[in-house]
């Protein structure tokens, strides 16, 4: 059996509200790591009864199952897709959890569904278009999972978005620690947390202001390797974001203890020890993912298993684009 399998990506400088003109595209740029160690399976075929999803692992409930049969059903507006088809998929990133299942998923459907086309929209220029366009309709990050190691994702004007991998000297040196604090499902999502902090937030104007200079500073701290700079950024990124939702109406937050425990750690870690490369991360749900140099990676994995025991460790390093597995 062939499984489309694309990794998960997690953003440095983050992705947190929609232009308006058009479902689902991003409001600003974001730059993200795709990880290796999470991906997503999907697999397509033809079928003679309705549409179906099945996924291996865990259950979708109804909403979850609406949510994807819809989003096939606007993939058929671009691929010429079978009248019925079944969807499979299994995945090893807890769901909603803040692991960016989500985007794993939909580039890893995108890119099993355009297996089965048989051709595409002709306001495409190429089949790699028209996945890219699927994978957005289902989930803004999912863009970012169609490339490879570092990423930006660029806005052009409000309509089109285009993924272009960033070159840095830094690429086989990152190392993720993702702590697995709460892997129940999140109470707010990101589609409804970016919807009320676009309709509400008091800081959601001044985030939109000062993002193209965070992406812009991000993107040439990383061509230059300066991974100071980078982590900075990152951090920085991740408290303006929570901050748009603690000044929500009515206000939100995904940290939890431990989350904050961490970062406290991280933060008192670095004033201890000059020159430490640990710097954490948090998109909406409590986990926290430490970016960090190879050489700390052990010190600080270390560390953080004894600030919070009952976590789950897994440790990434870049990841590759969606490709073909066998099994
Ligand atoms: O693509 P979505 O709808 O899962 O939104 C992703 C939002 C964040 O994970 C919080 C930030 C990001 O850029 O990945």
């Amino acid at each position: 059996m062939v499984w489309s399998q694309a990794h998960t990506n997690i953003a440095l400088i983050k992705y947190w509200g929609k232009a308006l003109s058009k479902q689902n595209i991003p409001a600003t740029d974001s730059i993200s790591l795709t990880l290796d160690s999470f991906w997503t399976r999907a697999r397509a075929e033809a079928s003679t009864g309705i549409d179906k999803v099945v996924v291996h692992g865990e259950e979708l409930n109804p909403v979850e199952e609406k949510r994807v049969l819809d989003w096939l059903q606007a993939a058929r507006s671009v691929l010429t897709l079978p009248n019925a088809i079944v969807l499979e998929t299994w995945n090893n990133v807890p769901k909603a959890a803040g692991l960016a299942s989500s985007a794993s998923a939909f580039a890893a459907m995108a890119t099993a569904l355009a297996r089965v086309s048989l051709g595409y929209d002709p306001r495409f220029n190429s089949k790699e278009d028209a996945i890219k366009e699927i994978a957005r309709l289902g989930s803004g990050s999912a863009l970012r999972s169609l490339q490879a190691s570092f990423v930006r994702l660029r806005r052009h004007g409000s309509e089109n978005v285009a993924i272009e991998k960033i070159d840095t000297p830094l690429e086989d040196e990152i190392r993720v620690i993702a702590l697995l604090l709460d892997t129940k499902a999140k109470k707010i999502g990101s589609r409804e947390g970016m919807k009320r902090v676009a309709e509400s937030s008091a800081f959601y104007e001044a985030w939109l202001s000062e993002h193209p200079t965070d992406v812009e500073n991000c993107q040439e701290a990383l061509e230059k390797g300066d991974w100071h700079r980078v982590g900075a950024l990152m951090e920085s990124s991740t408290l303006k974001m929570h901050a748009t939702c603690m000044a929500a109406t009515p206000p939100f937050w995904y940290f939890q203890p431990d989350s904050i425990k961490i970062m406290n750690w991280v933060t008192e870690a670095r004033l201890k020890q000059k020159g430490l490369s640990t710097y954490f991360t948090m998109d909406a749900g409590a986990n926290v993912k430490i970016f960090c140099l190879a050489r700390d990676l052990k010190e600080t994995g270390d560390a953080l298993q004894e600030i919070v025991p009952n976590a789950k460790i897994q440790i990434a390093s870049k990841g590759p684009k969606p490709h073909e597995e066998k099994g």
